[in-house]
C-alpha cells in the first residue's frame, strides 16, 4: 500500500515503519496516525512478520501531535472522536514484539508512541521530553502514566512540569530506553536486536510481552499468578517440545510457529 507520511518495509521477517514527514518534523498529525495504524494492522496480519521497528529521521524521530492540527479542537471534537484512542493507541495495542529507534527529538506524543513500544533502543542524539506544559496542556497519549512507570515519579514530574528534554545518556540511566547506541549504528543495532527477536518462537514472544506488560497493570501476586498460567499453557505448544528437545541435542531450535 502506497503512504503519504510513512515509509514501510520489510526485511527478512522485520517489518521496519519510518516516520516520514520531514517538514514537521514527523509530527504526528491524523493522516499519519491513521497511515501508522494500517500499517501496524497489516503486520500484524502478516504471518512473516515477527517483529517490527518503529523509527524516524535522523532528527526527529517524532516532536509530537501536530500542534496546529491540535489548535482547531475543542472539547467536543476531541470527546467525539478520540484520535489517541483510535489511531495513536494501536502502538500499544500492537500484539507481536515492536521496538522503537529513535534518534534526534522524541517530544509529546513522540515521546509517547516510543514508550507503547516493548523497548526503545536509542541514538546518542536523541532528546525525550514531555513539553505540553509549554502549550497550556498536559501530556495526552499516556505520558502521564507510562512516563512514572519508566523512570519514577521525580524525573517524570520533573519533565512534565517544567517540559525540559532528556538527553539520550539520561534516559539511558533513568530507564527509559534499553541501550545508546551512536548514531550511524542505530539501525543496525535495531535490526539486529529485532532479527534475534523475530528468530524465535512468535507466540511464546507474544505471550511474553503479554506477560511483562501485565506488570503496570496488576498486583505482584495476581501478575505472578497469570504468568505462571502462561508458563504452564506454553508446555502444550510444539514450540515448547522442539526448544527443549534442541537443547538437549545441543541443536540449533527449529521453531515451527514463528
Ligand atoms: N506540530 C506541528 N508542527 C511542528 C511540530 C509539531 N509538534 N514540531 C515542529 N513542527 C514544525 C514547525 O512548525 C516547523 O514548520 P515550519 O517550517 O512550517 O515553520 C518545522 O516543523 C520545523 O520545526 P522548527 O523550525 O521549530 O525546528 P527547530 O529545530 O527550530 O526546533 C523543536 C525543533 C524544538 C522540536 C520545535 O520544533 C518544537 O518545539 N516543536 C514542538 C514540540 C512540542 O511541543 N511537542 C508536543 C506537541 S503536543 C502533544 O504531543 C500532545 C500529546 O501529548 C499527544
Amino acid at each position: 500500500m502506497a503512504y503519504n507520511t510513512i515509509q514501510v518495509k520489510t526485511e527478512g521477517r522485520v517489518g521496519v515503519i519510518t516516520l516520514d514527514r520531514p517538514s514537521a518534523l514527523n509530527a504526528l498529525c491524523d493522516e499519519l496516525t491513521n497511515e501508522l495504524k494500517d500499517a501496524l494492522a497489516a503486520f500484524e496480519r502478516d504471518e512473516d512478520i515477527g517483529c517490527v521497528i518503529l523509527t524516524g529521521s535522523a532528527k526527529a524521530f517524532a516532536a509530537g501531535a501536530d500542534i496546529k492540527e491540535l489548535q482547531e479542537k475543542d472539547f467536543i471534537s476531541l470527546y467525539k472522536h478520540d484520535p489517541f484512542a483510535e489511531s495513536w493507541e494501536s502502538v500499544a495495542r500492537f500484539r507481536k514484539p515492536i521496538i522503537a529507534a529513535v534518534s534526534g527529538y522524541a517530544l509529546g506524543g513522540g515521546c509517547e508512541i516510543a514508550m507503547m513500544c516493548d523497548f526503545i533502543i536509542a541514538s546518542e542524539t536523541a532528546k525525550f521530553g514531555q513539553p505540553e506544559i509549554n502549550l497550556g496542556v498536559m501530556p495526552g497519549a499516556g505520558g502521564t502514566q507510562r512516563l512514572p512507570r519508566a523512570v519514577g515519579k521525580a524525573k517524570a514530574m520533573d519533565m512534565c512540569l517544567t517540559g525540559r528534554m532528556m538527553p539520550a545518556k539520561e534516559a539511558e540511566r533513568a530507564g527509559l530506553v534499553s541501550r545508546v547506541v551512536p548514531a550511524e549504528e542505530l539501525l543496525d543495532v535495531t535490526m539486529e536486536a529485532a532479527t534475534t527477536i523475530a528468530s524465535k518462537s512468535l507466540p511464546i514472544a507474544m505471550m511474553t510481552k503479554e506477560a511483562v506488560n501485565t506488570a503496570f497493570e496488576m498486583g505482584l501476586a495476581e501478575g505472578v499468578r497469570f504468568e505462571r498460567r502462561v508458563f504452564q499453557s506454553q508446555f502444550a505448544t510444539e514450540d515448547q517440545t522442539e526448544g527443549m528437545a534442541a537443547f538437549a541435542d545441543k541443536r540449533a531450535a527449529h521453531f515451527k510457529h514463528r
